[in-house]
């Protein structure tokens, strides 16, 4: 009986099946506890004899299951633990993380452009009234930019803002001159194709001065170009039109080998100065107005426009 035991023992593979072999052996109603209840058919000699066989039967397969049964908690912490274990020596799990948008990066790639080159950044509201937006820029009631195909109005005075010249406006009527300033921001028009969004991001460069001629504007745009394009970037001045501007001048810039148009300048007009109190014979000055989302597809070579907004990770992470 005790060598059954024994083996039955050595089989069990975990505490559980353990536990019911200490029941069937050695419970109430076990196979060497009810051995005992025999003692009381035998004879008076007998009896103590076949009692400690019993009792050591008994205490054999005790001692034989409590030692089984520490084995078998060992084993089972060990799996425990082995399960928890950790390899130091794997390489680290890859955690995807975010960054700046490439529209964030270039505005403030422009900004430190022109802060070292003493100007500073000026915001301001991105719903204007007409006088700002228009007016004050010398833009006459009659002129295409006004009408309501082209621009988003709230009322028949208030819109939002057309391009980010309305803050040079605004800053040229709380301060005097000189001016240095860069006004970045959104700017809304009713347009929607694969280069034109009816929300895009400008950034308008503002300086004024005594005597500021057309070389300090080409200066200014040169030193813009090679710091975002690199050294060879070259600058073309072609003739245009601005209302708030004379000369007006349309900016190509020379970039792996093509001239590509990128923005607008010119001359503060003296109209713009007399609207804000500024004394054009004493004053001058240039203006430049540039679209964010324009720069970053000339430089990367993006070609949809609408990439920018779709949130689409596949083209965020390339820049
Ligand atoms: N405000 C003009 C635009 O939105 C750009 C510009 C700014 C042109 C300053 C000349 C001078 O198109």
């Amino acid at each position: 009986l005790v060598d059954t035991a024994k083996k039955e023992i050595d089989n069990a593979e975990d505490l559980q099946q353990l536990n019911l072999i200490r029941v069937k052996y050695l419970g109430k109603k076990g196979l060497i506890t009810s051995q005992m209840k025999k003692l009381k058919d035998l004879s008076q000699q007998e009896r103590p004899k076949f009692g400690a066989v019993v009792n050591k039967a008994k205490s054999e397969v005790e001692d034989y299951l409590n030692n089984r049964m520490n084995e078998l908690y060992r084993i089972e912490k060990q799996k425990k633990y082995e399960k928890l274990r950790v390899d130091v020596t794997l390489s680290g799990a890859r955690k995807d993380r975010g960054h700046l948008h490439i529209l964030t990066k270039i505005q403030k790639e422009l900004e430190d452009i022109f802060i070292s080159m003493g100007f500073e950044v000026v915001e301001g509201p991105e719903v204007e009234d007409t006088w700002h937006n228009f007016d004050a820029l010398n833009t006459p009631e009659w002129h295409p930019a006004r009408d309501v195909q082209d621009s988003f109005y709230f009322t028949d005075k208030i819109l939002l803002r057309t391009h980010t010249s309305p803050v040079q406006v605004r800053t040229m009527l709380e301060r005097k001159p000189p001016l240095a300033i860069i006004s970045p921001g959104r700017v809304f028009r009713r347009d929607y194709d694969s280069t034109h969004l009816p929300m895009f991001t400008q950034m308008e460069v503002l300086y004024v001065d005594k005597n500021v001629t057309v070389k300090h504007l080409k200066y200014t745009l040169e030193e813009m170009a090679r710091k975002v394009f690199g050294d060879s970037a070259k600058v073309r001045l072609k003739p245009s039109f601005f209302p708030f501007t004379e000369p007006s001048y349309e900016v190509d810039i020379l970039f792996n080998g093509k001239w590509l148009e990128i923005l607008g300048a010119g001359m503060v007009d003296p109209n713009v100065f007399k609207n804000v109190g500024y004394d054009p014979n004493e004053w001058s000055g240039f203006a430049f107005g540039l679209g964010l989302e324009r720069i970053a597809m000339v430089k990367y070579g993006i070609r949809d426009i609408r990439d920018f907004i779709k949130n689409d990770v596949r083209f965020l992470e390339n820049y």
